[in-house]
């Protein structure tokens, strides 16, 4: 089995680390794990066309790797591998695209507006009060297709919304400009395909930084995860109901991660599904799957299972 990792996305760092864990807990599992860390695409095509694994289990992160693109190459080769397929892995690394499959299945989604950097080139001015009329302070601004927060924006004034602009342009070639909703943030794991999906317990993160950022995501301690999220009985059944709506909308395979936001008194708002959600030691979906007693060579094992099914 070929574990991939590594990669050329913006969230090579967070792969490195989830790939080594990954690596590590299959050895002792007793698989027979070939390590393929890449750098570049045609070190990765050349050596799954040498080793021929049987199995690939893709523990990258981002564009090129989570977008459906590494999956799209794994097909190509004729080697199964973990995971959601091309068409899925594409929707969901693309927010925008998704939102509208999720808002399709019922689910609260936040209120938004793509923005072109040519829109910003040609006129910056009208593109600030385009948004200033439709959002109140603050507002975010992310890059449509990127993951770990990178390049997100809260910004509180005019001056933040025209930096948050010129940050996000360095990441995608479309700004997601979304409402900033203010609540608990919450993230669900989801296992499974087709019609056998199960939610895992609710997961409510608690960052020591004022919102989930890169440091709060991977530095240890960063982060509090507190499980069962403290939200009400009805939003934590409404939260898992939703991901595993939002796992099916895309047609996701194997497991997901869906993230949300609770407004006080108010339902879950989705913010986004990642098909391959972070395993490191710091990361989430392990959490989960600790909560109902599987321990991180166990989960990835149910996981390969689920995925050969
Ligand atoms: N995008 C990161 C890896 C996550 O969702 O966990
Ligand atoms: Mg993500």
């Amino acid at each position: 089995m070929a574990v991939i990792y590594g990669g050329i996305s913006n969230e090579r760092e967070v792969s490195l680390k989830s790939g080594l864990g990954v690596c590590k807990a299959l050895t002792e599992k007793g698989y027979n794990v070939i390590a393929l860390e890449y750098d570049n695409h045609q070190q990765l095509i050349k050596q799954l066309l040498a080793d021929k694994p049987d199995f690939a289990y893709i523990a990258l992160h981002g564009r090129y790797g989570e977008d459906g693109r590494v999956q799209s190459l794994l097909e190509l080769l004729n080697i199964p591998y973990v995971g959601s397929g091309v068409l899925a892995s594409s929707l969901a690394m693309n927010k925008s695209l998704s939102k509208k499959h999720f808002a399709l299945a019922g689910i609260k989604v936040a209120k938004e507006l793509i923005v072109k950097p040519d829109e910003i080139n040609l006129n910056r001015e009208l593109i600030i009060n385009k948004i200033i009329n439709i959002f109140s302070f603050p507002i975010v601004i992310k890059p449509n297709q990127e993951g770990s927060t990178i390049g997100l924006t809260i910004a509180y004034d005019k001056q933040q919304l025209l930096e948050g602009l010129n940050t996000a342009v360095n990441f995608d070639s479309e700004i997601l400009v979304e409402e900033y909703i203010k609540g608990v943030e919450i993230t669900v794991a989801v296992l499974g395909t087709g019609d056998d999906i199960q939610a895992l317990p609710v997961i409510e993160i608690v960052p020591k930084n004022s919102h989930y950022d890169y440091e709060s995501k991977y530095a240890p301690g960063g982060s509090e995860h507190i499980i069962p999220a403290r939200i009400s009985k009805e939003n934590t059944i409404i939260a898992q109901d939703w991901a595993i709506k939002a796992h099916k909308a895309l047609g996701c395979e194997t497991y997901s991660r869906v993230d949300f936001i609770v407004p006080e008194g108010q339902q879950p708002v989705i913010l986004e599904i990642n098909t391959l959600p972070g395993m490191t030691p710091t990361s989430l979906f392990p959490d989960a799957a600790k909560s109902i007693g599987l321990e991180y060579p166990d989960m990835l094992d149910r996981i390969i299972k689920i995925a050969k099914k």
